[in-house]
């Protein structure tokens, strides 16, 4: 893809529909799964102006950081602990609209205030987790839920 993203100004659901083909032509284009988060990252980044967005591989029974746009994050994370544990050990998307309500979030930035973390599934398991941060409260809801639930289905993790 040569020419970049393109993605009106307008409402979430109409951005993430435009979105969707513009991603889906990416990965396939492509069968290396680092190659295509690092670009899920930086065009989900780009489109919605997140503060932090990216992936954690399940790597030895333990989340390790991959491929993110935004801030240093924490290299490490333990099933069951903050938000992207989990969401790894339910197996569910968790959605928190406001971090500090929520029992052992880890902060890798004191910016961010509400959360999504997407279970990436390869074999029935979690083989990822997409994790996405916002500066505001309560910017995650059941149409984020929706587009990524479907975008990480074309993730061949
Ligand atoms: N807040 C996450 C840690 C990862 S950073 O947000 C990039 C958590 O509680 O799991």
């Amino acid at each position: 893809m040569s020419e970049g993203l393109t993605v009106s100004t307008g409402t979430k659901e109409e951005k993430y529909q435009e979105l969707m083909p513009q991603l889906e032509a990416v990965i396939s284009c492509e069968t290396d799964v680092i190659a295509n988060m690092a670009n899920v990252a930086s065009m989900l980044h780009e489109t919605f102006g997140f503060w932090w967005t990216g992936f954690y591989r399940v790597v030895d029974g333990m989340l390790v950081l991959g491929p993110f746009q935004g801030p240093l994050a924490c290299t490490r994370i333990r099933k069951g602990k903050g938000v992207c544990g989990t969401a790894w050990k339910k197996g569910e998307t968790v959605i928190v609209p406001d971090v500090e309500q929520f029992p052992g979030h880890i902060a890798c930035s004191s910016e961010s205030r509400s959360e999504i973390v997407v279970p990436v599934f390869g074999n029935e398991a979690v083989a990822a987790v997409l994790d996405i941060d916002s500066r505001e409260l309560s910017t995650f809801d059941d149409v984020d839920k929706k587009y990524l639930e479907k975008l990480v289905r074309l993730l061949h993790v």
